[in-house]
C-alpha cells in the first residue's frame, strides 16, 4: 500500500458544522418555491454546487425558473445561509477539528481543502485556521462538482503527491463517490449507513488522531 503522506479535508460537515445551515436555507427556499424538501433530500444535496443544488431541488418539485429568477433564488439562498454563518465565532469548528489539523501538521503531513462551496475562504478565516491549508481548493476555481473527482484532483497536483497517498475525509455521499473516482483513500464523517462506500467511517475528528487514523487505513 502507497506511503500517506497528505490529507484533503471537506469544509461543510467536516471542519465546521455549516451544513446545518445549508440546510435551513435550502429548506426555505424550497418552502417559498412551493417544494417540500427534507433531511434525506438534503443529503442529496450535500457536497453539491450551489447551482446544481438549485436544479436537483426544481427537478424534485417539477418545476423550473426562467435565467433570472434563478440567479435571484441563488442569491437569495446565500444571502440566508450567511446570515447564519455571520453569527458563528472563532470557536464553532466542529470538535476535535483544529487539533486533528495542528497534529497533521506536526506530523508533517501535506494539508489541503477540497469543498465545493464559495465561502470557504470567508468560514476558513473566520475560524482563523486559514493557514493551516497549503492549498484551498473551493467552489471558485472548480468546473466539476462532487462526485467529479476534480476538486481532489485539483488538490493531489498542487500537492504535488499521488492520489492513493491522500486520504479525503468527507461527510457527503458525493465526496465520497468524489474521493474513490479519483483513486484516493477516504474517511467518511457521520453515520455508517450513508456513507457506507468509505473505507472507513468515523463520527468525528475528535475521535481518532491523525496516526490512529493512518493505521486504521494501513491495516
Ligand atoms: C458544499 C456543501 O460544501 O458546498 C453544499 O456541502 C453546498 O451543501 C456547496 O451547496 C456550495 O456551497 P456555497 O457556500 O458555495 O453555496
Ligand atoms: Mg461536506
Amino acid at each position: 500500500m502507497a506511503p500517506i503522506k497528505g490529507f484533503l479535508f471537506d469544509l461543510d460537515g467536516v471542519i465546521v458544522d455549516t451544513a446545518k445551515f445549508h440546510f435551513k436555507a435550502w429548506q426555505k427556499l424550497a418552502a417559498e418555491l412551493g417544494i417540500h424538501f427534507d433531511e434525506a433530500d438534503n443529503e442529496k444535496l450535500k457536497g453539491v454546487s450551489r447551482k446544481e443544488s438549485l436544479e436537483k431541488i426544481l427537478e424534485w418539485g417539477h418545476t423550473s425558473l426562467d435565467a433570472e429568477r434563478f440567479e435571484a433564488m441563488m442569491a437569495k439562498k446565500n444571502d440566508w445561509y450567511l446570515d447564519f454563518v455571520k453569527e458563528m465565532s472563532a470557536d464553532e469548528a466542529l470538535p476535535g477539528a483544529k487539533d486533528f489539523l495542528a497534529a497533521s501538521l506536526a506530523l508533517k503531513l501535506r494539508v489541503g481543502l477540497g469543498s465545493a462551496s464559495k465561502n470557504a475562504e470567508l468560514i476558513l478565516n473566520l475560524l482563523q485556521i486559514h493557514d493551516s491549508f497549503e492549498c484551498i481548493i473551493d467552489g471558485t476555481k472548480i468546473t466539476r462538482s462532487k462526485p467529479d473527482p476534480q476538486v481532489f484532483s485539483m488538490g493531489a497536483e498542487f500537492l504535488g503527491i499521488e492520489p492513493q497517498s491522500i486520504v479525503v475525509f468527507e461527510d457527503s455521499q458525493a465526496g465520497i463517490e468524489a474521493a474513490r473516482a479519483g483513486g484516493f483513500r477516504s474517511v467518511g464523517i457521520g453515520d455508517p449507513k450513508i456513507l457506507a462506500d468509505a473505507e472507513i467511517v468515523i463520527s468525528g475528528l475528535h475521535q481518532f488522531s491523525p496516526t490512529e487514523i493512518i493505521n486504521k487505513l494501513n491495516f
